[in-house]
């Protein structure tokens, strides 16, 4: 053999295995997936967890004020499987720092949840309060672009390798009929294109992205609206996993009503 030709043979046998340990986990019967869920003190994200957790998946919670999240600390003193971390998903530094504390850990599924609607109030033409905005963006358009850029090796590691955005039909363009909600909307819209950028951006790494819309649900974000309009938390949330069960990277990018048809952009 000649001596480059070994020489690459060598590097080859050097660095293949450990390539291969990282790229994947075991596919066995016995698999514990990892879930991680951001804004999982309450509504839709609590159940997220109370859903994943029942179905045997290790669940990484992350919640601004663990101490106040009585029921997700009655969720992870029942269940083993649930850990709570404190995470605010507008501070980066706090996001590198439990990346760092969770590297070479595997995450099967990355929950972008968290979300504010900035309060109707707020946003109101001729009156609006643009601190507000702000807000609304940093929470629900780039802490999740956040997340999925300091989680990424993570979910490459795993075996499923699957990120999705709560995102809302409020945020499809297409659908866009009558005014309302600026901030709330525009960071949505804004979410569905910042995702579908990173499907492409990661579809050959075999990284899904999925962008989920759970209906109107009543939660603390739908506060004031006839309960009768809305849907229980654990429905919407049945219904986003058996979409994201689907998700692969030949139907990355999709924004899915939770019925499983597509919305528009
Ligand atoms: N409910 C609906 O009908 C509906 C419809 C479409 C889309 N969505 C989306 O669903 C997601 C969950 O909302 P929800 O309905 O469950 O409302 P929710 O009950 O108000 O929950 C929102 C969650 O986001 C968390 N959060 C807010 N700011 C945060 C921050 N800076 N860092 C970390 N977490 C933060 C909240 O934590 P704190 O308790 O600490 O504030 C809470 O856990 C949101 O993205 C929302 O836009 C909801």
């Amino acid at each position: 053999m000649n001596p480059y030709r070994a020489l690459l043979v060598l590097l080859a046998a050097a660095f293949v295995p450990v390539f291969a340990v990282a790229q994947e986990a075991p596919a066995t019967d016995t698999y514990v997936p990892t879930v991680l869920v951001t804004g999982a003190n309450k509504g839709i994200g609590l159940e997220f967890v109370r859903q994943y957790a029942a179905r045997g998946a290790r669940v990484i919670a992350t919640a601004r004020n663990p101490g106040d999240a009585a029921d997700l600390n009655a969720l992870a003193a029942a269940n083993p499987r649930v850990i709570i971390e404190p995470l605010d998903v507008t501070d980066h530094a706090a996001i590198d720092a439990l990346a760092a504390k969770y590297a070479g850990t595997a995450i099967d599924l990355l929950i972008n949840n968290a979300g504010i609607s900035g309060s109707a109030q707020n946003q109101v033409f001729g009156r609006m309060k643009y601190d507000a905005f702000e807000e609304v963006l940093r929470v629900n358009t780039i802490g999740p672009l956040k997340m999925a850029e300091a989680f990424m090796p993570h979910v490459q590691a795993s075996r499923d390798k699957r990120i999705v955005a709560v995102s809302s039909s409020e945020g499809s363009i297409g659908k866009v009929n009558s005014a309302r909600l600026y901030f709330y909307r525009t960071s949505k819209a804004a979410l569905n294109m910042e995702m579908k950028n990173l499907a492409y951006q990661v579809k050959s790494k075999g990284v899904s992205i999925g962008l989920l819309n759970p209906g109107m649900v009543d939660t603390d974000l739908m506060k004031g609206l006839p309960k009768s309009m809305l849907r229980p938390p654990a429905d919407a949330v049945r219904d986003m996993m058996r979409n994201i069960d689907t998700l692969t990277v030949a139907n990355t990018a999709s924004f899915w009503e939770y019925d499983g048809t597509i919305l528009p952009w």
